[in-house]
């Protein structure tokens, strides 16, 4: 049986994840978040499962998470985390409970980047592997039981965050063209069944591996508007703009602008790995796939 805490279970990642295990009877399921507000929404949401608070910049708060469960499910969020803090209270949280069989940790790094190869101005921005970078060494070294979720590509809930307000309004994806780069895509679907695969399975098989999520195609801006044409039935237009992300990222939009300078250059080597055909046995969401089935988001 399988006794998995998910942290941050209000998140996008761990939200999903706990939705695809919360009906399997071989699975107690405890989701956690460090708000009221957050408790109360995971109440709500999944009646049958243990909710908890838990701050990952408290200890103890993890502790007392951790304290009979076997399974951990960790993806932190970008731009307000410090890896420094959270991720040795996580590993010393569990190594005091003692019986934690395997964490599973969402990271994003391409093959071979490590901390020493990125400037203090890039791990300054604590979005993606600049976050990871710092977390995977520290929980590699603690000697627990961890598996790695990798997934060096763009998560495709960035479509309707990023893009669909300005499609939905004008028919154009407005982004800076200094952003752009031949991306991979992955479902955040994907990701979490993965994710719940990997916690639901014998811990055993997955202890010390890393898995890789990444795309068998790369897609452009240009290529994104060909694709939201084809499934909308109407043009939609690349434009080069700015405005519309500066003004959805408020006070972060600069740091994302400089974490864009590492991104886009970094995952330009990542090749393609068919896990999700591996262990889910079914071939993955694509770009085309994704905006079909979200239509009503972009129209
Ligand atoms: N966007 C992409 O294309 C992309 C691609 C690859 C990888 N990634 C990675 O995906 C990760 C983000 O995943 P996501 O979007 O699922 O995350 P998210 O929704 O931004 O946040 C995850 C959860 O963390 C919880 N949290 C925040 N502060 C906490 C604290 N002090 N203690 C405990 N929990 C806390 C929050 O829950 P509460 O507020 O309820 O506590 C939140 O729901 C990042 O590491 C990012 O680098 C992103």
């Amino acid at each position: 049986m399988s006794r998995i805490l998910i942290l941050g279970a209000t998140g996008n990642l761990g939200q999903l994840a706990a939705d695809a295990l919360a009906s399997d009877p071989q699975v107690t399921l405890r989701v956690a978040s460090s708000r009221r507000s957050g408790y109360d929404r995971l109440k709500a949401r999944f009646p049958h499962a243990e909710v908890v608070i838990a701050d990952w910049y408290d200890r103890e708060s993890l502790v007392k998470a951790m304290q009979g469960v076997n399974r951990v499910f960790v993806a932190t969020p970008d731009f307000y985390t410090d890896e420094h803090l959270v991720t040795p209270n996580i590993i010393s949280a569990a190594q005091s409970v003692g019986d934690i069989e395997q964490i599973v940790r969402l990271i994003a790094i391409p093959d071979g980047l490590t901390a020493d190869r990125l400037s203090p101005e890039f791990l300054a921005t604590r979005c993606g592997a600049n976050l990871h970078v710092i977390a995977k060494p520290l929980l590699v070294a603690s000697g627990l039981p961890v598996t790695f979720l990798n997934v060096p590509a763009w998560i495709m809930f960035n479509l309707p965050w990023f893009l669909a307000p300005e499609v939905k309004k004008h028919r154009q994806l407005a982004m800076p063209a200094v952003t752009d780069a031949s991306r991979m895509w992955v479902s955040e679907g994907d990701i979490s069944e993965v994710a719940a695969r990997l916690l639901r399975g014998s811990a055993e098989d997955h202890i010390g591996r890393e898995y890789v999520l990444t795309a068998a195609q790369r897609y452009n801006y240009q290529q994104i508007a060909g694709i939201l044409t084809e499934e909308l039935g109407e043009q939609v237009t690349f434009v080069d703009e700015e405005g519309p992300l500066r003004e959805m990222m408020g006070d972060k939009f600069d740091t994302l602008m400089t974490y864009f300078r590492h991104e886009t250059q970094a995952y330009g080597e990542v090749t393609h790995h068919e896990t999700v055909v591996d262990l889910l046995g079914r071939p993955q969401v694509t770009v085309q796939d994704y905006i079909r089935h979200h239509r009503h988001l972009f129209i």
